[in-house]
């Protein structure tokens, strides 16, 4: 097991990243602050305190986390749909916040999102051949009416809308919430993205068609060597798309590891929580999910030290006090918490009793 610093406050990018090569998307320390309340009684939601991750081309990083823990605050930061408290978003090694006050139409293209809702992000009065047409053209993507026709129907088969020619003249109402997704994933490939940002894509759909459509973007990373975000609730669909996957509580990063590895071997208690709620055939009805109490942390005031302390039933006094740093516990798998720095004593087997005590064991790595 590695200590990184307390002073090192973001997860390690290194070990984080595959492939070797610069992260098309690098985010460093990104922190949102959303100011409420009156003149006399401003106070601040803290949504997303210190996030770091890297993306490499063609690898999905699944963001998972309970309601409320920031996802979509990152996602929309990163678009620059609203500006950062603080922090640096890297665009193949170009700090963007910096070179561009506002973002650029080139950054506009680069970052494609796709919402949860795929009936809210499509113009009920504008066709599907128009929602398509509409990127190609801003963003010189194709000229002429011809060309802009025919890469519309190109977008329309591969996201598997055929005929194309007939979906196009389509309206969003005929069409399913699976297929209207599909269009918003066409949208955002009108315009050759370096970073797919998927805000609960498949959340708002039957579960018949949840899988066509995570295939559907498991596809084009592979064909077109996209870095994707893939934000989730659901950890067991983050395993599936996910080739890396980090956790989030209450606007901090708590874990975060290959896909496999987090599923099978959590090592941080809000993680091992989210695992146990998995349904596992081959443990039959025997699993049982571990079972919390105490309440999420305020975000408006947050206490100091691991926002999953009140609830957490490994915490330690320390837990209450100060913020845990990085711990490496394996391979590209990193961990915030104090069970697994200086002085703590780790969790029993991943696998093992959900309610399992402290055990004493050594290092989890
Ligand atoms: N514009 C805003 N003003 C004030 N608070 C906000 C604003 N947008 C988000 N928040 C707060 O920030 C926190 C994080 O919200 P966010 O939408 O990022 O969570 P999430 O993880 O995407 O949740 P969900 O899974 O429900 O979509 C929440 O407490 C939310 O109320
Ligand atoms: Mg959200």
């Amino acid at each position: 097991m590695v200590t990184i610093p307390l002073s090192q406050t973001q997860p390690p990018t290194v070990p984080m990243g595959g492939s070797g090569a610069p992260p098309v998307l690098d985010v460093r320390g990104l922190t949102k602050r959303f100011p409420v309340g009156g003149m006399f009684n401003s106070k601040q939601v803290h949504a997303l305190e210190d996030v770091s991750f890297t993306v490499d081309r063609g690898e999905t990083m699944a963001l998972v986390g309970e309601s409320g823990s920031g996802k979509s605050t990152a996602a929309r930061v990163i678009a620059r749909l609203i500006a950062p408290s603080a922090g640096e978003i890297r665009l193949d090694g170009v700090d963007v916040l910096k070179s561009e006050r506002q973002p650029s139409l080139a950054y506009r293209r680069r970052v494609q999102m796709i919402f949860q809702d795929p009936f809210g992000s499509l113009n009920p009065v504008h066709t599907i051949g128009h929602h398509l047409a509409r990127p190609l053209e801003i963003h010189k993507k194709a000229r002429g009416r011809r060309e802009v026709r025919e890469r519309v129907a190109e977008l329309l088969t591969t996201v598997g809308l055929t005929p194309p020619d007939e979906v196009a003249a389509k309206y969003p109402h005929q069409l399913s919430g699976g297929q209207r997704q599909r269009v918003a994933i066409a949208r955002a490939l009108a315009v050759d993205p370096d970073v797919l940002l998927a805000d609960e894509p498949i959340s708002m759909l039957d579960v018949s068609i949840r899988m066509g459509v995570l295939n559907l973007m498991d596809r084009l990373k592979e064909e077109r060597g996209i870095a994707s975000l893939y934000i989730t609730h659901d950890i067991a669909s983050a395993r599936y798309i996910g080739d890396r996957t980090t956790v989030m509580y209450a606007g901090r990063m708590v874990e975060g590891a290959p896909s496999t590895t987090l599923l099978d071997e959590p090592a941080h208690p809000y993680t091992r929580l989210l695992v146990s709620a998995v349904p596992n055939p081959r443990a039959g009805l025997a699993k049982r999910a571990i079972q919390v109490r105490g309440e999420v942390p305020s975000l408006l005031d947050p206490p100091p030290g691991c926002p999953f302390a009140p609830r957490c039933p490994h915490a330690m006094p320390i837990c209450r006090e100060m913020m845990p740093g990085i711990e490496m516990v394996g391979p590209r798998h990193w961990v915030r918490c104090h069970l697994y720095g200086p002085g703590g004593t780790t969790i029993g087997s991943p696998a093992g009793p959900a309610t399992a005590g402290l055990a004493t064991a050594g290092p989890a790595a």
